[in-house]
């Protein structure tokens, strides 16, 4: 196949790209994206401040955008993200009580879910809920654990599987990579623990925002592929240029396409132009759209 949607199609996979409305009135990003993608993330456009900025008042117009293009070509779409400590509009972070809180939660994932019901095909429920530092399991303090406690990812998985029972439902983190670091056991035991007490979840999203690839990458994908959810790399991209940047690239789909529960990767971006890492070049086409190293070796992996 000539290019990372068809091929990974090959294998029932998907291979998607972040994406921003605002630039989907550019010719050569909707180009490369219409030509070499079939799943989109919307880049910031689903998160909390842009869909609930003003407590039951929902604002969807840049993510409908987003979703009216992919649609309309056949894409997937992956949703991007429910309960994040980040990008929380202000009367989130002014949550009074645990029962306000709870409230808030809930219907955020009901209006935000229900808007997209049957048109996303897996959800990003809790984002980035571990700390980087620590004890095996802790938890970053956020409103959400300041005001619900521990509880609230549970709390969130459930209310999203009753909100669109057939979406997946991801745990989406970065820096779980590495098979064995204390912030990976944390998630792991995490999913175990749910699938063992039966607390719907589907998947875990790597994010993958990498500078090195862990060595023991594809363990750890087949670590939580063997607790029976499925892995999607979520937010890929990887520092640097050239040969370096390909052979990384490499081996991140190699280990993806050798779990058959790696269902899909996404490109945090389309091209380097635009990527959120300023002064990097971490994506598959460079500024001017041009085709890197890095894209040859994804598409010859897949
Ligand atoms: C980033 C976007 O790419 C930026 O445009 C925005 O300013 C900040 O958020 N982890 C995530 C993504 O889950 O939502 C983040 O996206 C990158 C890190």
């Amino acid at each position: 196949a000539g290019t990372l949607g068809a091929a990974a199609a090959q294998s029932g996979r998907y291979f998607g790209a972040a994406v921003a409305a605002g630039r989907l009135g550019e010719s050569a990003y909707v180009t490369t994206l219409d030509r070499e993608f079939n799943s989109v993330t919307a880049e910031n456009e689903m998160k909390w401040d842009a869909t609930e900025p003003t407590r039951g008042s929902f604002t969807f117009g840049s993510a409908d955008r987003i979703v009216d293009h992919a649609q309309s070509r056949g894409m997937k779409i992956r949703g991007h993200t429910l309960v994040w400590h980040a990008q929380i509009p202000g009367w989130v972070q002014n949550l009074s009580s645990a029962a306000d809180a709870r409230a808030a939660l809930t219907g955020h994932i009901n209006g935000v879910m229900g808007h997209y019901r049957g048109k996303i095909h897996t959800w990003d429920v809790v984002n980035e809920a571990f700390a980087d530092g620590g004890a095996v399991g802790s938890l970053r303090s956020s409103i959400w654990t300041q005001r619900i406690g521990n509880g609230f990812i549970e709390e969130a998985f459930r209310a999203a599987r009753a909100a669109d029972p057939n979406a997946k439902l991801c745990y989406n983190d970065y820096n779980i990579d590495d098979a064995d670091a204390a912030k990976t056991r944390g998630v792991y035991n995490m999913v175990r623990d749910f699938k063992a007490r039966g607390v719907p979840i589907d998947c875990v999203g790597l994010q993958s925002h990498f500078g090195q690839v862990p060595s023991n990458y594809r363990r750890n994908i087949e670590q939580f592929a063997a607790l029976g959810v499925d892995v999607q790399i979520t937010e890929l991209d990887i520092g640097g240029s050239g040969t370096a940047q390909a052979d990384a690239y490499r081996r991140v789909v190699e280990a993806c396409m050798a779990v058959s529960r790696c269902t899909g990767i996404t490109v945090w971006g389309v091209t380097d132009r635009y990527s959120w890492r300023s002064g990097d070049t971490p994506l598959l086409f460079d500024g001017n759209y041009n085709k890197k190293p890095a894209y040859d070796a994804v598409l010859n992996a897949l």
